[in-house]
């Protein structure tokens, strides 16, 4: 017989958060969903309102909260360069406050807690691709720094809570994830070639595109975090969850122009300094320990989020 779990998704109305609370639901749950809305969005969320078993509270985590759930997801982080540089002080402190909230919370009420690090806690690495025993290469005053060792520090606590007070703990790095729902001024390579691409405007690549990147579709990441959190109690991570197929630039924004159908051309411009040649997680430990792979092909994937954006576009962009 299935029991069903109460479920705490802190960041719930964001992009990954919100795909976490509709398959929790979808497997059975009692979900309550926490969010201060400072990236996320009512409009993420807003048909699972009358579903009797989720719940939403407008809380920012920063602060104390009390409620009495089974496990806690804790997702909660402006994810992209431009919204966490918009307020790196807050950044900090949802990852460091945040963070030392929920655990605290986790221990007073015995709840699995797991955490959405990333593969930034890697910074910029000399190690391609990087298992989860590299130990990253990071600098801590620059403008990244307020998401990448705050997701270090996050990290920390996880696993100091766990030594010092026994908390079950899981810790994720998740790699690049796309997918219906990311917010489409996010600034990131995929929302932007799609805008651009329903636009007709120029799709603008830095450098001449054969740099490669990899991306992973929301619901396989969302299934790797539940089977992280469903994993035995010895397995505490962290764990890399990504997808490793590699495309070069050039070949995404290809696609999807291609996908679109758009009149779109590419345009190149010079390749920022800190723009990485590779970026690609080596999962085999979650292939090991899990037996998790990303499934969704980047074809499929691109459809499923520009029918999303081609949808919202002109409601709200
Ligand atoms: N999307 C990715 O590619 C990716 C990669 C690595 C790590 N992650 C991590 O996964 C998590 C979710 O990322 P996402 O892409 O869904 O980002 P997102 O910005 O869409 O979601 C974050 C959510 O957290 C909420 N939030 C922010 N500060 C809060 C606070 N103080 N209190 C309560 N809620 C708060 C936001 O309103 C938003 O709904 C983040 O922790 C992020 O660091 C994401």
């Amino acid at each position: 017989m299935h029991l069903k779990k109460r479920v705490l998704v802190t960041g719930g109305a964001g992009f990954l958060g919100s795909h976490l609370c509709e398959r929790l639901l979808d497997e059975g749950n009692d979900v309550i969903c926490v969010d201060n809305f400072y990236t996320g969005s009512k409009r993420n969320i807003v048909h699972l309102i009358d579903n009797p078993y989720f719940e939403l509270i407008r809380h920012d985590i920063t602060f104390p909260l009390y409620v009495e759930v089974d496990e806690i997801y804790n997702m909660a982080c402006p994810a992209s360069p431009i919204h966490y540089q918009n307020d790196p002080v807050q950044t900090t402190k949802v990852n460091v406050h945040g963070s030392i909230n929920m655990l605290g919370l986790a221990k007073r009420i015995k709840a699995r807690i797991l955490q959405a690090s990333t593969s930034e806690v890697y910074g910029d690495p000399s190690v391609h691709p990087q298992p989860e025993n590299y130990l990253g290469n990071v600098n801590c005053i620059g403008p990244r720094s307020c998401y990448d060792e705050g997701k270090r520090c996050a990290e920390t606590l996880f696993f100091d809570y766990h030594r010092q007070h026994r908390l079950k703990i899981k810790v994720a790095r998740i790699f690049n994830t796309y997918g219906p729902r990311m917010h489409p001024n996010d600034g990131r390579v995929v929302s932007n070639f799609i805008m651009q691409a329903l636009r007709g405007e120029p799709i603008t690549i830095y450098g001449d595109g054969s740099q490669t990147r990899s991306f992973c579709y929301a619901d396989d990441l969302v299934d790797g975090l539940i089977r992280l959190m469903n994993s035995p109690d010895e397995i505490t991570g962290p764990v890399n969850l990504g997808n490793p197929v590699e495309f070069t630039i050039l070949e995404l924004a290809e696609l999807v122009i291609k996908l679109v159908n758009s009149k779109s051309r590419i345009i190149f411009s010079s390749l920022p300094q800190d723009d990485p040649r590779q970026r690609k997680p080596d999962i085999s430990l979650a292939g090991n320990i899990l037996k998790w792979e990303p499934a969704i092909k980047l074809e499929d994937g691109l459809k499923k989020t520009i029918e999303y954006f081609n949808g919202i576009r002109t409601k709200y962009v």
